[in-house]
């Protein structure tokens, strides 16, 4: 099946059509042909490979190099869905000049059609920079896993008046500086909403209810492969682990066995 590029304006398009978005997150090519023939509109090589590739506790290690990496590898596989790629902890917050270099890096050696930074108003000058740049830049808000130190957790944001308006503020502040997506993580529902009827860009939810123009999820949580992280906004869309867990006892087995490898699997 033949189908268009997804480019920024066409998520533009999306919100004002009504048309829902939907995102996933990817860190290699064999899953992005999966998800590039599945249809999904947006890819995102998200640094929460930190935790779900590398192990770690949070996304601060997680460097440039590694996101050209991933970047570079999940390029391969795209045909339809838009390249949305993380910059990465300490990528953009020293310097606006930061910011517009190493997202420059992340389009040139990464194969990025679009880039993510976290953070609200104290992130409007580097969203400029960027977007004048020529680099379409989304803005993540709410909970910002960078900031986890400063935030105490990974907590849901904006449950009080005046979290709630600063995040509001945030957004429109975001949306004037250039963002052409805003990225809600972990924010009540009703507040996600209301941001999403404030601003003319398309707002993704993670953790923020059914109000927004799109929805995104790790793919390893969507997928089950993980039994001991369950959050309730995961929705787990499939049992991969117990299905990896059972074939590779199966071969484990077969293998002990004799059974494997067979006639038909020998020359
Ligand atoms: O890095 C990531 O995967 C993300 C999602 C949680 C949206 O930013």
């Amino acid at each position: 099946m033949s189908r268009n590029k997804v480019t920024v304006p066409t998520l533009q398009r999306m919100k004002r059509e009504g048309r829902k978005i939907t995102m996933l997150t990817c860190y290699d090519a064999t899953f992005m042909r999966i998800l590039d023939d599945a249809g999904v509109d947006v890819v995102l090589v998200g640094d929460s490979l930190g935790m779900v590739i590398q192990g770690g506790t949070s996304t601060t290690p997680v460097t440039m190099e590694e996101m050209i990496y991933h970047a570079r590898i999940v390029s391969r596989g795209v045909t339809h869905a838009h390249l949305l790629v993380d910059m990465p902890f300490m990528s953009y917050q020293a310097s606006v000049e930061d910011a517009v270099r190493n997202a420059g890096r992340l389009v040139k050696e990464g194969g990025a059609e679009s880039v993510k930074l976290e953070g609200g108003r104290e992130r409007a000058d580097a969203v400029r920079a960027i977007d004048q740049a020529g680099i379409p830049v989304m803005a993540h808000i709410g909970l910002t896993p960078q900031s986890v130190h400063k935030i105490g957790g990974f907590k849901v944001q904006g449950k009080d008046q005046a979290q709630a308006m600063r995040l509001l503020e945030d957004a429109k502040i975001l949306e004037e500086a250039g963002a052409y997506a805003l990225l809600m993580e972990c924010v009540p529902a009703p507040l996600a909403e209301e941001i999403t009827r404030a601003v003319s860009i398309p707002t993704i939810g993670i953790g923020a209810g059914p109000g927004t123009d799109g929805q995104v999820l790790v793919i390893y949580d969507m997928l089950g492969m993980n039994n001991s992280f369950n959050p309730r906004f995961a929705k787990r869309y499939a049992d991969l682990h117990s299905v990896i867990t059972g074939a590779v006892q199966a071969y484990i087995e077969e293998v002990r066995s004799g059974v494997f490898p067979s006639k038909e699997n020998s020359y």
